[in-house]
């Protein structure tokens, strides 16, 4: 301020003295430049001689057609001051193609001065000013239900300026009239686009943009239709293609116009499979480096999930795998293998701005070879980060902008060897670890902290590793394998999207092709590669042990995700009779935060069901053909604690419930209400991922226990019979150690147990044996005995029954006797007799219909109470204690008991199941006089055909 109120002092100074005085000359030298399409500059240089203080220009512009001047003047003033002499202008907004006249003048205290002599430039013509040519056809390289990935290529000039971003606008030609354009400017060549609506198609365009302007649209790609319930079948992952394909390095362009989302299958059905392939122009591609043909791509035939490109090289042609499939025939990659020219691609760095860390697990087979690049482009022009193998060593570069760090290790690596390198950065300086090397640090130079990731991130190399050879130090791609890449503490999946993260890739081959050759599992199990160099076997259910030598007695099955578990049982019965209804109830003990507890489902449909468990929530979903339910729970369940489960699916709708939480209820979309499966139930895993419904969500195993599973009332058994599986042991549990002796059965509950004694046993883990003879037998809840003697099932059955006895019980509801048919159909003949909420209900079915004789009472008291139970054909009496009887008659026309199975009484089996859920538990009190008929006196317990957990009556 000082200086400006010195200048304004000295300038009314020199207005008092100094005027009037000379006017001022013209500039000198007056240079003009044709700028683009609409500007100009103007440079001169300062009057010679001036007295006077000069104080600002003024430039004069005037559009001239034919040498004539066509418009009025315009003036541009350049005022100075002390901080800004100016002596040079860009006048723009102007006409394209265009010639000015222009002159410049001074002006100061002494007025304005005498304007240089006019001189002549023009606006440059349109060709300097082109927009970029419009983007090659965007291409979908792979695509979910709400998810997808596009990639699309510069067209054939970039214009007058370089390319600076993308933009990409999309229609769902059966929903909207107007093209939307996404707001964010795309600066790569592809992207994801997620959130979009299921089966439902879209179409993209897309325009490049650079300083003059905006491109024509690109030709617009076939519909694509998002994925939805029906298109799940195969939960294959989509196709995916390399940029190469559509571009290679002569920038010759490729037709895309075949490559759309269902090559994958297209080729499958065009293309005899490698294997029948016997002729020269057929030969098959064999071992691990993709072999060049003499042949055009006209000429070969690649297998399925490949695809041919030209050999600019060598001439000929190449097979390339798709990402995520290698080999011969292009089958899946678990942990990828580079070759020099393969590289794989990865979302852009996030939340890495400032700091980032990366740890890769690699061995090499070569000591040159680009790692990792990702940047603010694709070639390396401005920020990136990079790691490459140079001469052995580990190179790590980044630049923030103004000059790259370089971190390099002190000593090498060994070629086929395992290493792992990590390197932070924190702003502008960061460190390189390798193995357990000290780290080394090192820092960019300038003063930008931050670093701008918009390329994907390569891993192995890149389409143009070659142009990034002065970023990163090398022009090759990495030779040799990858076990793992972990970013900022994730690990980062390397499977193809959407089963991992890999977005795209090309000649991706397996690390672990051979690491089973050597290995033989013992008692059926199969050997499975698990890390690049390592394997695991997969034994069966009732084999443990690293090579499934030893067998055990499953009792407590236990899962773990480590090691690939499930276990595999079929329905227990025909899928006819879970179409429209099934419960499920299920004792877990998780983990781990998700996993799958529960899978199943039709081959031929899109029929599933599913039970996950997704970041500690409880999810139910299942699809009856025509659309998804997805039911989850409100709340998160704790980890390493026991947990019940219930879920109920009724037709269309499903009701899930979680330990004490609300019970929450769903429904499926679309018209179907039945579920067909056709796959046996899966528990707490599958044996392929990639294989389950896209919708159900199956992704990774489940870890922990699943103590007790039952289907509609039955109890499934996960540990015996025909139960099937891997890698299922033993959880700590004391049933694990069979602490029931004499042929009881442990129970497990939650981290406790009960056994079941067998009769003649008695005590806690039946070591009694009964000596003496029980009179009057006590039944606690679980208990029952059954009665197979002629002479007493005939009285059970026919066209009357008599029957009595005494009870006493101490709880509200339980069987007391029970005939019926197993398993009991709707309408198939029943008689039973027992407590239903403190009352006593007698009921039967003839064949045409239930009759139903309750005498209320509170009967539940723990007193003794006589019931006798009487039928004569259809009518019925029962009487209980002194209350007086009451009397009932079954509908319909049937009028004989006709059953078939063995008489029970006190309780039985699997109650709900067999009594369709009449009742839910045994009696817990003892019984005593059984009479049949009036006369035939039962021993209860010797007259028994067999029993459990029956014990003498403490009276
Ligand atoms: C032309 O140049 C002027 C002055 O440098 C600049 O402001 C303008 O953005 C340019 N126009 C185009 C279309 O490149
Ligand atoms: C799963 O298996 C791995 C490897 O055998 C082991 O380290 C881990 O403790 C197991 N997890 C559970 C929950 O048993
Ligand atoms: C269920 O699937 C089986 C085998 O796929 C088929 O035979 C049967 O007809 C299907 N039932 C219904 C009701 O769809
Ligand atoms: C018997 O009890 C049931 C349920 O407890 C009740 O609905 C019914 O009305 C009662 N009948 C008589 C006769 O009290």
């Amino acid at each position: 301020t000082n200086s400006v109120s010195l200048f304004s002092l000295l300038f009314r100074l020199s207005r008092c003295i100094l005027t009037p005085l000379y006017r001022l000359s013209p500039p000198l030298d007056i240079q003009l430049e044709t700028v683009n399409c609409s500007a100009f500059s103007v440079r001169w240089k300062m009057p010679r001689r001036h007295v006077s203080t000069i104080t600002g220009y003024k430039v004069f512009y005037t559009e001239l057609k034919n040498s004539r001047p066509v418009a009025t003047t315009s003036l541009m003033d350049v005022p100075l001051s002390l901080e800004m002499l100016t002596t040079e202008v860009d006048i723009g907004n102007l006409k394209v193609n265009t010639k000015y006249r222009v002159s410049v003048g001074a002006y100061g205290w002494a007025g304005e001065g005498r304007p240089s002599m006019p001189r002549d430039v023009s606006t440059a013509s349109h060709e300097m000013c082109m927009p970029p040519s419009p983007p090659t056809q965007p291409v979908v390289m792979a695509v979910s239900d709400t998810e997808l990935a596009l990639s699309w290529q510069q067209g054939e000039t970039e214009g007058s300026a370089p390319v600076l971003h993308f933009l990409v606008a999309y229609i769902r030609p059966e929903m909207d009239t107007e093209w939307t354009y996404i707001r964010e400017p795309i600066e790569t060549n592809s992207m994801v686009l997620k959130g979009l609506i299921p089966e439902t198609e879209y179409q993209f365009v897309v325009r490049a943009v650079n300083m003059h302007g905006v491109s024509p649209p690109s030709r617009i790609n076939n519909p694509v239709r998002t994925l939805g319930s029906s298109d799940v079948g195969s939960g294959d992952i989509g196709s995916y293609f390399t940029d190469s394909k559509f571009k290679d390095e002569d920038g010759l362009d490729i037709d895309d116009s075949d490559y759309d989302i269902f090559i994958e299958e297209v080729s499958r059905k065009i293309f005899p499979s490698s294997t029948t392939t016997g002729t020269t122009t057929f030969s098959p591609w064999e071992g691990e480096v993709p072999r060049v043909y003499d042949l055009t791509c006209d000429d070969t035939v690649c297998p399925p999930d490949s695809f041919c490109l030209g050999d600019y090289d060598s001439g000929g042609s190449r097979c390339h795998c798709n990402l995520g499939r290698t080999g011969d025939t292009c089958s899946e990659v678990n942990f990828p293998r580079f070759y020099e020219y393969s590289h794989m691609t990865f979302e852009p760095l996030k939340n890495s701005y400032q700091t980032f860390q990366i740890t890769l697990d690699f061995k090499a087979n070569s000591e040159d070879g680009l790692l990792l690049y990702c940047g603010e482009n694709e070639h390396g022009r401005g920020d990136f980060a990079s790691l490459a193998l140079i001469r052995g060593k580990i190179h790590y570069r980044f630049n923030c902008g103004t000059g790259a760090a370089q971190i390099v290790s002190e000593s090498q690596i060994v070629v086929g060897r395992w290493h792992t390198v990590t390197v932070f950065r924190d702003g502008m300086s960061g460190w390189l670890r390798l193995d357990n090397d000290t780290p080394i640090s090192g820092r960019s130079q300038g003063q930008y902290t931050k670093i701008t990731f918009r390329s994907q991130l390569y891993l192995g190399g890149s389409p143009s590793t070659y142009w990034l050879v002065r970023a990163t130090g090398t022009n090759r791609g990495f030779e040799g394998c990858v076990q793992s890449l972990t970013i900022n503490n994730k690990v980062v999946d390397l499977r193809p999207w959407p089963l991992g993260k890999a977005l795209s890739g090309a000649d991706i081959g397996e690390c672990s092709d051979s690491v089973c050759n050597q290995v033989s599992c013992a008692n059926g199990g199969v050997c499975f590669a698990n890390r690049a160099d390592g394997y695991i076997c997969l034994c069966p259910l009732g084999f443990r042990g690293l090579l499934c030598e030893e067998s055990f007695l499953l009792s407590s099955p236990l899962f773990n995700e480590t090691v690939f578990s499930y276990a595999v049982i079929p329905w227990p019965q025909r899928p006819q009779n879970y179409l429209s209804f099934m419960e499920f109830e299920v004792t877990f003990w998780p983990s781990t935060p998700d996993g799958v507890l529960l899978y199943s489902d039709d081959a031929a449909s899109g029929d599933f069901l599913a039970i996950n468990i997704v970041d500690k929530y409880v999810e139910f979903r299942f699809d009856c053909g025509s659309g998804e339910a997805v039911i989850r729970s409100d709340e998160q369940i704790s980890l390493d604690s026991w947990h019940e489960l219930r879920v109920t699916r009724t037709a269309k709708s499903g009701i899930l419930q979680v330990d004490s939480q609300r019970a929450v209820e769903g429904i499926s979309e679309g018209a179907f209400t039945q579920i067909n499966c056709s796959s046996p139930l899966y528990i707490g895993g599958v044996p392929h991922y990639d294989k389950t419904k896209r919708t159900a969500r199956v992704l990774k195993p489940f870890t922990g226990i699943i103590q007790k599973l039952i289907l509609n009332d039955r109890t499934i058994s996960i540990t015996a019979g025909s139960a099937g599986g891997v890698n299922v042991i033993n959880s700590a549990h004391p049933c694990v150690d069979s602490p029931c002796a004499n042929g009881g059965t442990c129970r497990p509950k939650w981290d406790g147990y009960e056994c079941d004694c067998p009769l003649g046993y008695d005590g806690r883990h039946c070591q009694k044996a009964v000596t003496e003879a029980i009179e009057i037998p006590q039944f606690i809840g679980r208990s029952y005995l059954t009665y197979d003697n002629r002479d007493i099932l005939k009285r059970v059955s026919g066209s009357r029954t008599n029957l009595f006895m005494r009870f006493r019980s101490t709880a509200k509801d339980g069987l007391l006797l029970w005939r019926g048919d197993s398993p009991l159909r709707s309408n198939s003949d029943f008689l039973s007799m027992g407590l239903q909420d403190g009352n006593i209900v007698f009921s039967y079915n003839l064949g045409s219909g239930v009759a139903s004789i309750v005498v209320n009472g509170t009967f539940s008291d723990g007193k003794w109470h006589k019931v006798k139970a009487v039928r004569d054909g259809q009518s019925g009496k029962l009487t209980v204690d002194d209350y007086g009887a009451k009397t009932g008659r079954s509908p319909g026309k049937m009028r004989q008991l006709n059953i078939n199975g063995p008489l029970y009484v006190g309780g039985m089996k699997e109650i709900a199941l067999h009594t369709n859920r009449q009742y839910f538990g045994g009696l817990v009190g003892c019984v005593s006089h059984f009479t049949l008929s009036t006369d035939y006196h039962l021993a209860l317990v010797e007259d028994a055909a067999d029993g459990k957990n029956i014990n003498t009556c403490s009276i």
